[in-house]
């Protein structure tokens, strides 16, 4: 089961959730713990509109199968015979409406791409309640409006933030600096002002932070009004 267990999530997958996954395992094929899942995919269809039909098309709840939600598209499953999501690729859909709160009910869900749709409205307060084991977040390309959400930072397990192609706006969070994983961080076509964060392990190049009104500092031109040099 270890060796299995190992084999799904990768090596870049935290020790924490190796066991909190491997718990899930054993304790889902006892049980219906995973109807929470279920429960979050009906609310994700129900809550966005799907003007070209996917979502229609395949997420087809009449079924009673273990693991039938693992063949709907844009659902990987941690394993494809038990409902429980484990990446969400929703991107390029058309999809309309606000970001989907009830993803909060697939609670071991680590991706989460809803990249290339028409999504708008904030990025939720709670977002690290909502998907507290994300890995990868792309919300690129879509209408979301508001600031960026301090809570991102209490999403520590992300390596992947997209945030870019948005109508964003505020300041960049200086907590974000704290992601201790971050690889890759992008918030380039937004609204956004002020001083980038200071990154502890990733090299954020400029085009990341590209055509935003008044970004300033890191790789950008210093801050003004900032006397003091780049520390690094
Ligand atoms: C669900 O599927 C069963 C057969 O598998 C069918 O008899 C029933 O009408 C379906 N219900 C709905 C709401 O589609
Ligand atoms: C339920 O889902 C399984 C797995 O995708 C599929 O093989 C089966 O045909 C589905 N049953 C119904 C009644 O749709
Ligand atoms: C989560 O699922 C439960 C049922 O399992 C449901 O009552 C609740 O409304 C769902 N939460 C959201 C935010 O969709
Ligand atoms: C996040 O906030 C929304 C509304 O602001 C609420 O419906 C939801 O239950 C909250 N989720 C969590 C996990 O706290
Ligand atoms: C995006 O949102 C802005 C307001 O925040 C609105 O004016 C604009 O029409 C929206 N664009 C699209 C493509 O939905
Ligand atoms: C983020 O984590 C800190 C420290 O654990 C906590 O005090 C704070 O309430 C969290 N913020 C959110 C929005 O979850
Ligand atoms: C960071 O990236 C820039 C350009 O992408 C490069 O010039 C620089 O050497 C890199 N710095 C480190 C410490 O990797």
């Amino acid at each position: 089961m270890a060796i299995f267990v190992n084999m799904v999530l990768g090596r870049h997958f935290p020790k924490i959730l190796i066991s909190y996954g491997l718990c899930l395992l054993l304790s889902c094929s006892l049980s219906s713990c995973t109807e929470t899942d279920v429960a979050c995919l009906k609310s994700i269809k129900a809550s966005l509109e799907d003007p070209f039909n996917y979502l229609k098309s395949s997420w087809d709840f009449n079924n009673s199968t273990e693991g039938y939600i693992c063949r709907f598209t844009g659902v990987e499953c941690w394993h494809p015979d038990e409902n429980k999501v484990l990446n969400l690729r929703l991107s390029d859909m058309g999809l309309k409406g606000r970001f989907p709160v009830g993803i909060q009910n697939c609670t071991s869900i680590t991706g989460v791409d809803l990249s290339s749709n028409n999504l708008d409205g904030p990025i939720p307060d709670n977002i690290s309640a909502i998907i507290p084991f994300v890995t990868s977040l792309d919300l690129s390309s879509n209408n979301f409006s508001g600031g960026i959400p301090k809570a991102l930072a209490n999403c520590t397990y992300l390596n992947i933030l997209k945030l870019d192609h948005n109508q964003l706006s505020g300041q960049i969070p200086p907590e974000l600096g704290l992601l201790a994983r971050i690889k890759t961080f992008s918030v380039a076509n937004n609204l956004l002002t002020g001083p980038v964060p200071t990154f502890q392990n990733a090299n954020i190049s400029r085009e990341d932070y590209a055509n935003n009104p008044g970004l300033c500092g890191g790789p950008l031109d210093p801050c003004p009004g900032s006397s003091k040099s780049p520390h690094t």
